[in-house]
Formats: structure tokens, C-alpha cells, sequence
């Protein structure tokens, strides 16, 4: 690991600008969380509204009582478990952490990431890097350096290029701050996962109808493209669909060679969950370049890793309300 690239980094940081930082989810966009205007600029070059929170990303766990109160002993065995890991914590917040950060929720998204170029720098840092994707906000995450150059270029101070990243979904977000711990939005980490280790049953969704929770808005993790998720059985049918309603630049992604119509394509991607993850917002990004219209694809098995791909698949596929 070049340590000029950190040390860079860290006095980026220190004087209030971005770095786009690898992890092992996807690219985040950083800023010292303790910098309020710093802070302010992530949200000014994404395009995100300002009620919209941001995880603080962390060296260590210990450092979690700085920004959280009534750490549970759910949330404890939790970051015990998974981190470093692709887990966000929500818990109570301390007076550390800003209106800015948390939308003005009493309450603060705490994560320890698992990439050694992150971890590197928030070592270096000492203090919390602010740090949603380094995307355009309701665009798909980046999971390259090329990715984040190509959403938000000369707007970012520095970006560090750690490789492409290794999960490629965003971290599983628990709410932990309450007595019901709650699944905010799926990943790698599954709700079976996050069961286990606490020992008791866990709600999928936020409590109510927050629009600052993930995936209440509809458009989210979306390409140009539009998004088409359906059975595996019926990927033909409904490229045939397509084709006939006039389009013909339909992208239909499946591990298997399908017999399709003029019009279509088939993209081979993966067929373990795990692997298609790792890939899809790459291949969304691709099919954007190549000029499809429209991705079909078919809707993964809703456990484990196929819950979170059901997730994003989902969101990309839902009407959009902002473009
Ligand atoms: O994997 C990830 O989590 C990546 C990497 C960079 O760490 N980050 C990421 O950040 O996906 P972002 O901002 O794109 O998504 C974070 C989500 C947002 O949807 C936000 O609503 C939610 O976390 N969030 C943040 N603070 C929250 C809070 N206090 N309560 C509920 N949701 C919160
Ligand atoms: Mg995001």
C-alpha cells in the first residue's frame, strides 16, 4: 500500500476536502465527520437532499462509544461479530455526531469497513470519515475508482484506487437503537446473520414510512436503462415483450444461452448470487455505455446474499420519479 497515497489522503481530509475511498462494498465519498462544511460538500457534489444521513466510518469498534449511546448488547455482539465487516449499526447518537450527518435524527449509521486502503487511512485519520457511495445520488454505486471518476471527476480532491470491490452491494444497515432490531436495508450480512448473533427474531424494514430510511425512495441504485425483474422462466418472454413494444436494445442477463428475438441480447453473468453481486452495478454501468435500453433480468432466490440482490434489483426496476 503506497502510504504517500494515505498520508495525502489524511491531509485531504484534514483541511475539509473529499476523498473517495475503496471498500469492500462499494466506493464511499469521504469527509471529516467532525467538519460540518465538509460534511455539507458531500452532500452539494453527490446532488443528495440534506435530510438524507451518512454513515461514519471508523478504524476500530472501540471508537463506536465516541459517536453512539446505549450501545445494546445486540449492537455489541454485532460489531464483535462483523466488523471490519459490510455491516452499518444504527444507534443513538452522541452530541459528536452533527444535525449534518444524521439528517437530524437522534440517532447515528456507524460502520468499520474491510478494505486495508480504508482502513489505512482512517488509522492515520484518527477520527470518523463521513462517507456515502461516491455516486450521483439515485445513480448505482461505484464499485471502481473508474466508476467515481466517471460520476462525480474533478468535484472529488482525491480518489484512491483500492481495486474493484470485493462484496459490491452496499453493507447490510441494522437499526439497533430500539428494542426491535430491525433490517433497514439487506446485504451481504444476512437477516439470518444478524439473527443468529443476536438471538432473537429480526424485522425486515424501517418502523415507519421515514423517507431518510434506505430504500424508501423507489428510484434508488438506478442505471439509464431501464430495469426489468423478472422469473428466470420468463426472461424470453419478456425480451419477446420488449421487441414487440419497439424497443431493440434489450440486454437480457442469464447464465444460461437463451433463444431470444431479433432485438435482444444475451449478457452471460453469473449464477451464484455472490458473484453477480460482486458484478451487477459493474454491468449496469457497461450495458448504460453500450446503449441499452432496457436490462432483464431474473429475480434472485430471496435468501441469504439473493436478498440483497432482490433488493437493488428491485429498486432499479421501480418506477422513477427523478430523471
Ligand atoms: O456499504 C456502504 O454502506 C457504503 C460504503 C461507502 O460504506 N455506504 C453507503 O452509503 O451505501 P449511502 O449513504 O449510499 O447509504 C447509507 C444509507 C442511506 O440510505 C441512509 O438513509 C442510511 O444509510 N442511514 C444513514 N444514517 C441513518 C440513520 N441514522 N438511520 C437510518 N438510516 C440511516
Ligand atoms: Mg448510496
Amino acid at each position: 500500500m503506497a502510504s504517500g497515497e494515505v498520508t495525502r489522503a489524511v491531509e485531504t481530509l484534514r483541511r475539509g476536502g473529499l476523498v473517495a475511498l475503496p471498500t469492500e462494498t462499494v466506493y464511499g465519498l469521504g469527509a471529516d465527520a467532525e467538519n460540518e462544511l465538509a460534511v455539507r460538500r458531500i452532500f452539494a457534489v453527490k446532488g443528495r437532499p440534506s435530510t438524507h444521513p451518512l454513515i461514519v466510518h471508523l478504524a476500530r469498534r472501540e471508537a463506536m462509544t465516541q459517536w453512539a449511546t446505549n450501545i445494546t448488547l445486540a449492537a455489541e455482539s454485532l460489531a464483535r461479530t462483523f466488523w471490519p465487516g459490510p455491516l452499518t449499526l444504527v444507534l443513538k447518537r452522541t452530541g459528536k455526531a452533527s444535525d449534518a450527518i444524521t439528517g437530524g435524527q437522534d440517532t447515528v449509521a456507524l460502520r468499520v469497513p474491510n478494505h486495508p486502503l480504508a482502513l489505512a487511512v482512517l488509522d492515520a485519520f484518527g477520527g470518523g470519515i463521513a462517507a456515502p457511495s461516491a455516486n450521483r445520488f439515485g445513480h448505482v454505486s461505484p464499485t471502481t475508482a473508474e466508476h467515481v471518476r466517471a460520476d462525480l471527476g474533478s468535484e472529488v480532491d482525491l480518489v484512491l484506487d483500492g481495486g474493484p470491490c470485493e462484496v459490491g452491494l452496499e453493507s447490510t444497515i441494522v437499526d439497533v437503537s430500539g428494542e426491535t432490531v430491525r433490517v433497514l436495508r439487506p446485504g451481504a450480512i444476512s437477516r439470518d446473520d444478524v439473527a443468529r448473533i443476536v438471538g432473537r427474531p429480526v424485522v425486515m424494514g424501517a418502523a415507519d414510512a421515514d423517507l431518510r430510511a434506505p430504500g424508501m425512495l423507489q428510484s434508488h441504485y438506478a442505471p439509464r436503462a431501464g430495469v426489468c425483474v423478472v422469473p428466470a422462466a420468463k426472461l424470453a418472454d419478456e425480451a419477446a415483450r420488449q421487441v414487440a413494444h419497439g424497443l431493440h436494445r434489450v440486454a437480457v442477463l442469464s447464465p444460461q444461452p437463451l433463444t431470444l428475438p431479433d432485438g435482444a441480447t444475451h449478457i452471460a453473468v453469473p449464477a451464484d448470487a455472490q458473484s453477480l453481486g460482486r458484478q451487477l452495478y459493474a454491468t449496469l454501468r457497461s450495458l448504460d455505455e453500450q446503449g441499452y435500453e432496457v436490462i432483464v433480468v431474473a429475480l434472485p432466490d430471496d435468501a441469504g446474499f439473493g436478498q440483497a440482490l432482490r433488493d437493488r434489483l428491485t429498486k432499479a426496476a421501480a418506477p422513477r420519479e427523478r430523471r
